[in-house]
């Protein structure tokens, strides 16, 4: 009996194996992968890779496989890239062949394929042109970028003031300022900071991006084909976005009903017109859905992206008093005290140039980049990259040490010649790169918001963590991370309790900035 009992033991285990090699075996047999740790059926390398702390565990694969390694997320093959030289190699040196764009299972559900953001081949080629281009054209117009964001600097510091010195939790102070520089364009108009439908917007896409973060949406992503079926946390995000969906159909409604193609107002008129003049082309991308999810894609990666930016870059500067006492000396060297800041004084205030890109190099919004596919069975340093829609290419490099001195700190410096004049660095991509770089506008947007709004701020507020007592060194400075394949992670959900309360909160200071 004993007897029996082992041997039905030992049948089943070699049968195990047996099903693991199999398994394994047909997931390699397209191509011939990077190296990386033995999946096991099912789970893949769920057991090497956290989902609560995703890129953690691809640095610590990265120590051991080499900077291109594969990963198995669930069943699914994932080749990762880290650092400056493999990423550029993929996307820049074999840009065609790395062209093709990784699915986002969480919210594919909301987009599929359709939006400038999530599609793929022509339809994105169409997109991203004709969006960056208006994009371009309104940020220039009548009004520049720089009078928008030099307006909301405005309104925002008068919130700020009206605060008279209370701490503040931020978040949603600055996302408003933010979004609104986007929403001029794309909605021709910006929202008062009390509209009751504009912070229910933010929060949606607030939480949308927390619930992208959740080892839920990883899960999903890993395991779509099961979890599209069954009730869970899982399916927040896809409410959320819906939501989302129907303001974005509304406002173009709206648009419609008052619309007059010689005189466009916002992106809505202008991809109306488009609608327009293909109307008798029955393959034209320029339909009414392609037009609700690009607008909605614009509006989300505009707002979220740069205000946590900022929100990370406060954060930052109360840990840091001495970077902060250093910009408000450039600031009344520079600007003084009487008017606003203008896109040129940048290149006037090196040391604010660069404090802005160490935060953003250091809050690395986006750091396993988004998912790319390669479009072809494609040789890439000795291995053979399968087109099997289903390997991802990740990666992130702005803390690469090859490139940053101190890849982990705080340090301005990364971005100051010796004489202090403004330095570039070639591994500073956050923008993506290849034919990903984002365009110009996006680019130009981000740091004329990140310029104007800091300094504004800076021009006439000092930030203290909200309680002395605690020390400025126990802030917490790591963001959560976001999960799997999929997009950024973001400054975190501002939740769990003392970290927020001490980090987020300002006062005012009671004289301007002559620190
Ligand atoms: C801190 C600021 C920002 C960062 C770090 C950032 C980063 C990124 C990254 C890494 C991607 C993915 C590129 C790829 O596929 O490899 C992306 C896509 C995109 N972002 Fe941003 N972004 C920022 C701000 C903005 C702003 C202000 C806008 C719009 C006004 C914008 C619009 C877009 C669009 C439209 C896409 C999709 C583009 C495409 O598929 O070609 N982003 N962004």
């Amino acid at each position: 009996m004993e007897m029996g009992g082992a041997v039905t033991i030992f049948l089943a285990l070699c049968l195990s194996c047996l099903l693991i090699l199999i398994a394994w075996k047909r997931m390699n047999k397209a191509g011939k992968l990077p190296p990386g740790p033995t999946p096991i059926p099912f789970l893949g390398n769920l057991l090497q890779v956290r989902t609560e702390a995703t890129f953690q565990s691809f640095m610590k694969l990265r120590e051991k496989y080499g900077p291109v390694f594969t990963v198995y997320v669930g069943p699914r093959p994932v080749v990762v890239l880290c650092g400056h030289e493999a990423v550029k190699e993929a996307l820049v040196d074999q840009a065609d062949e790395f062209s093709g764009r990784g699915e986002l299972a969480s919210i594919e559900r909301n987009f599929q394929g359709h939006g400038v953001a999530l599609a793929n081949g022509e339809r994105w080629r169409i997109l991203r042109r004709f969006s960056l281009t208006i994009l371009r054209d309104f940020g220039m117009g009548k009004r520049s970028i720089e009078e928008r964001i030099q307006e909301e600097a405005s309104y925002l510091l008068e919130e700020f003031r009206k605060t008279k010195g209370a701490p503040i939790d931020p978040t949603f102070l600055l996302s408003r300022a933010v979004s609104n520089v986007i929403s001029s364009i794309v909605f021709g108009s910006r929202f008062d900071y009390e509209d009751k439908q504009f912070l229910n917007l933010l929060r949606l896409i607030n939480e949308s991006f927390i619930e992208m973060s959740t080892p839920w949406a990883q899960l999903y992503d890993m395991y779509s084909g099961i979890m599209q079926y069954l009730p869970g946390r899982h399916n927040r995000v896809y409410y959320l976005i819906e939501e989302l969906k129907d303001f974005i159909a509304s406002r173009v409604k709206i648009n419609e009903a008052s619309f007059d193609p010689q005189n466009p107002r916002d992106f809505i008129d202008c991809f109306l017109i488009k609608m327009h003049q293909d109307k008798n082309n029955p393959r034209t991308e320029f339909n009414l859905r392609n037009l609700v999810l690009t607008t909605l894609n614009l509006f989300f990666a505009g707002t979220e992206t740069v205000s946590s930016t900022l929100r990370y870059g406060f954060l930052l500067l109360m840990k840091h008093p001495a970077v902060e006492a250093r910009i408000h000396e450039e600031i009344n060297q520079v600007i003084g005290p009487h008017r606003l800041p203008r896109v040129d004084d940048r290149v006037k205030m090196p040391y604010t140039d660069a404090v802005i890109h160490e935060i953003q190099r250091l809050v690395d919004i986006v750091p396993m980049g988004v998912p790319h596919n390669v479009i072809r069975d494609t040789q890439f340093r000795g291995y053979l990259l399968p087109k099997v829609g289903r390997i991802s290419l990740l990666g992130s490099v702005l803390k690469d040490p090859k490139y940053f001195r101190y890849p982990d700190a705080f340090y301005p410096q990364h971005f100051l010649d010796e004489q202090g004049r403004f330095k570039k660095n070639e591994a500073f991509v956050p923008f993506s790169s290849g034919r990903f770089l984002l365009s110009d506008f996006p680019q130009a947007c981000t740091l004329f918001v990140l310029f104007i709004l800091s300094s504004s701020l800076l021009m006439s507020l000092s930030l203290f963590p909200i309680s002395y007592s605690v020390s400025l060194l126990s802030l917490l400075l790591s963001p959560l991370l976001l999960p799997f394949p999929p997009l950024s992670p973001l400054i975190a959900p501002p939740p769990p309790s003392p970290y927020v309360a001490l980090s987020l909160c300002f006062f005012l200071s009671s004289s301007p900035c002559t620190v």
